[in-house]
Protein backbone atom coordinates (compact mmCIF):
# COMPACT_ATOMS: atom_id res chain seq x y z
CA UNK A 1 0.00 0.00 0.00
CA UNK A 2 1.54 3.33 -1.27
CA UNK A 3 2.48 5.97 1.76
CA UNK A 4 1.67 9.43 0.40
CA UNK A 5 3.28 10.74 3.38
CA UNK A 6 3.91 14.62 3.97
CA UNK A 7 7.29 15.04 2.61
CA UNK A 8 5.84 12.86 -0.65
CA UNK A 9 3.05 15.55 -0.78
CA UNK A 10 5.12 18.18 -0.22
CA UNK A 11 7.78 17.75 -3.37
CA UNK A 12 4.35 17.28 -5.46
CA UNK A 13 2.70 20.07 -4.28
CA UNK A 14 5.57 21.80 -6.25
CA UNK A 15 4.98 20.16 -9.79
CA UNK A 16 2.40 22.49 -11.39
CA UNK A 17 -0.50 20.66 -13.63
CA UNK A 18 0.69 19.83 -16.94
CA UNK A 19 4.70 19.24 -16.52
CA UNK A 20 6.05 16.17 -17.35
CA UNK A 21 8.43 15.07 -14.47
CA UNK A 22 11.17 12.23 -13.89
CA UNK A 23 11.67 11.12 -10.24
CA UNK A 24 15.32 9.82 -10.28
CA UNK A 25 15.51 7.39 -7.69
CA UNK A 26 12.17 6.43 -7.17
CA UNK A 27 12.49 3.25 -5.40
CA UNK A 28 8.64 2.45 -4.12
CA UNK A 29 7.87 4.68 -6.90
CA UNK A 30 5.20 6.39 -4.10
CA UNK A 31 5.94 10.31 -5.76
CA UNK A 32 4.89 9.25 -9.23
CA UNK A 33 2.12 7.22 -8.18
CA UNK A 34 0.36 10.35 -6.26
CA UNK A 35 1.24 12.69 -9.26
CA UNK A 36 -0.20 9.94 -11.61
CA UNK A 37 -4.01 9.50 -9.05
CA UNK A 38 -4.39 13.57 -9.23
CA UNK A 39 -4.16 13.72 -12.92
CA UNK A 40 -1.08 16.44 -11.97
CA UNK A 41 1.62 14.94 -14.60
CA UNK A 42 1.46 14.25 -18.20
CA UNK A 43 4.55 11.51 -18.11
CA UNK A 44 6.61 10.75 -15.50
CA UNK A 45 9.81 8.85 -16.07
CA UNK A 46 10.93 6.59 -12.78
CA UNK A 47 14.41 6.03 -12.78
CA UNK A 48 16.94 3.94 -9.97
CA UNK A 49 20.47 3.14 -10.13
CA UNK A 50 19.41 -0.16 -8.69
CA UNK A 51 17.57 -2.81 -9.95
CA UNK A 52 15.71 -3.84 -7.26
CA UNK A 53 14.51 -0.69 -6.48
CA UNK A 54 13.30 -0.27 -9.68
CA UNK A 55 11.70 -3.43 -9.62
CA UNK A 56 9.59 -2.22 -6.94
CA UNK A 57 8.93 1.18 -8.53
CA UNK A 58 7.41 -1.04 -11.96
CA UNK A 59 5.51 -3.27 -10.00
CA UNK A 60 4.09 -0.52 -7.55
CA UNK A 61 3.18 2.03 -10.93
CA UNK A 62 2.38 -0.01 -13.33
CA UNK A 63 -1.01 -0.33 -12.36
CA UNK A 64 -1.40 3.08 -12.55
CA UNK A 65 -0.43 3.31 -15.79
CA UNK A 66 3.29 4.24 -14.93
CA UNK A 67 5.28 1.87 -17.46
CA UNK A 68 8.47 4.68 -18.27
CA UNK A 69 11.18 2.89 -15.49
CA UNK A 70 14.70 3.19 -17.01
CA UNK A 71 17.74 1.88 -15.03
CA UNK A 72 20.89 3.78 -14.68
CA UNK A 73 22.58 6.31 -12.34
CA UNK A 74 21.60 10.42 -12.13
CA UNK A 75 20.59 11.76 -15.11
CA UNK A 76 22.07 9.21 -17.43
CA UNK A 77 18.87 7.82 -18.49
CA UNK A 78 17.28 10.77 -19.49
CA UNK A 79 17.90 12.92 -22.86
CA UNK A 80 18.90 16.54 -22.26
CA UNK A 81 15.53 18.58 -21.87
CA UNK A 82 13.00 14.98 -21.82
CA UNK A 83 11.01 16.37 -18.88
CA UNK A 84 9.98 19.44 -17.48
CA UNK A 85 10.84 19.02 -13.78
CA UNK A 86 13.87 16.66 -12.04
CA UNK A 87 12.94 15.35 -8.92
CA UNK A 88 15.53 13.67 -7.05
CA UNK A 89 14.80 12.97 -3.24
CA UNK A 90 15.18 10.84 -0.36
CA UNK A 91 19.61 10.84 -0.82
CA UNK A 92 21.77 12.84 1.11
CA UNK A 93 22.95 16.10 0.30
CA UNK A 94 26.35 14.73 -1.33
CA UNK A 95 25.11 12.37 -3.48
CA UNK A 96 22.59 14.72 -4.64
CA UNK A 97 25.43 16.64 -5.83
CA UNK A 98 27.18 14.06 -7.49
CA UNK A 99 24.17 13.65 -9.51
CA UNK A 100 23.72 17.07 -10.87
CA UNK A 101 27.49 17.91 -10.81
CA UNK A 102 28.15 14.85 -13.33
CA UNK A 103 26.79 16.46 -16.21
CA UNK A 104 26.62 20.59 -15.83
CA UNK A 105 25.38 20.99 -19.56
CA UNK A 106 22.79 18.43 -18.94
CA UNK A 107 22.01 19.30 -15.48
CA UNK A 108 20.92 22.92 -17.00
CA UNK A 109 19.13 21.19 -20.06
CA UNK A 110 16.26 20.88 -17.68
CA UNK A 111 14.14 23.75 -16.14
CA UNK A 112 13.69 22.77 -12.73
CA UNK A 113 14.57 20.71 -10.24
CA UNK A 114 12.69 19.81 -6.61
CA UNK A 115 15.65 17.83 -4.27
CA UNK A 116 15.04 16.43 -1.02
CA UNK A 117 18.25 16.15 0.78
CA UNK A 118 18.43 13.74 3.95
CA UNK A 119 21.26 14.79 4.86
CA UNK A 120 23.68 17.86 4.30
CA UNK A 121 20.87 20.28 3.07
CA UNK A 122 23.45 23.36 3.94
CA UNK A 123 26.18 22.15 1.35
CA UNK A 124 23.80 21.50 -0.78
CA UNK A 125 22.49 25.15 -0.53
CA UNK A 126 25.89 26.18 -0.76
CA UNK A 127 26.55 24.47 -4.13
CA UNK A 128 23.30 25.09 -5.91
CA UNK A 129 23.45 28.77 -5.15
CA UNK A 130 26.67 29.26 -6.88
CA UNK A 131 25.05 27.64 -9.87
CA UNK A 132 21.30 28.54 -9.71
CA UNK A 133 18.55 30.27 -8.52
CA UNK A 134 16.27 28.88 -5.55
CA UNK A 135 13.05 29.86 -6.04
CA UNK A 136 11.42 28.31 -3.40
CA UNK A 137 11.87 26.12 -0.49
CA UNK A 138 10.01 24.57 2.40
CA UNK A 139 10.32 21.95 5.56
CA UNK A 140 8.04 19.38 6.04
CA UNK A 141 8.21 16.19 8.63
CA UNK A 142 8.41 12.71 8.49
CA UNK A 143 8.27 10.42 11.09
CA UNK A 144 9.09 13.58 12.91
CA UNK A 145 12.20 14.57 10.89
CA UNK A 146 12.58 17.65 9.51
CA UNK A 147 12.60 17.26 5.53
CA UNK A 148 13.70 20.18 3.07
CA UNK A 149 12.44 20.59 -0.33
CA UNK A 150 14.71 23.17 -2.13
CA UNK A 151 13.44 24.03 -5.74
CA UNK A 152 16.02 25.22 -8.06
CA UNK A 153 15.27 27.01 -11.42
CA UNK A 154 18.59 26.57 -13.83
CA UNK A 155 16.99 28.78 -16.26
CA UNK A 156 16.59 27.00 -19.53
CA UNK A 157 14.22 27.53 -21.10
C1 LIG B 1 15.87 6.24 0.17
S1 LIG B 1 15.38 5.92 -1.47
C2 LIG B 1 14.38 7.34 -1.84
C3 LIG B 1 13.19 6.96 -2.64
C4 LIG B 1 12.30 8.15 -3.07
N1 LIG B 1 12.99 9.00 -4.01
C5 LIG B 1 11.83 8.95 -1.88
O1 LIG B 1 12.16 10.13 -1.79
O2 LIG B 1 11.12 8.40 -1.04
C6 LIG B 1 16.82 6.26 -2.43
C7 LIG B 1 16.81 5.61 -3.81
O3 LIG B 1 17.74 6.29 -4.63
C8 LIG B 1 18.44 5.35 -5.40
N2 LIG B 1 19.71 5.98 -5.81
C9 LIG B 1 20.80 6.23 -5.04
N3 LIG B 1 21.75 6.84 -5.77
C10 LIG B 1 21.25 7.00 -7.02
C11 LIG B 1 21.76 7.55 -8.23
N4 LIG B 1 22.98 8.06 -8.29
N5 LIG B 1 20.96 7.53 -9.33
C12 LIG B 1 19.71 7.00 -9.28
N6 LIG B 1 19.18 6.45 -8.17
C13 LIG B 1 19.94 6.45 -7.05
C14 LIG B 1 18.57 4.13 -4.49
O4 LIG B 1 18.79 2.95 -5.21
C15 LIG B 1 17.22 4.15 -3.77
O5 LIG B 1 16.27 3.37 -4.44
Amino acid sequence: MAKFTERIRGIASYIDAGESVADIGSDHGYLPIWLARAGVSPRVILTDIAKGPLAIARANAGSYGLTDCRLGDGLAPLAPGEVDVVVVAGMGGETIIDILGANLTKTASFAKFILQPRTKADLLRSWLSERYEIVAEDTVRERGRPCPIIVVSTSAA
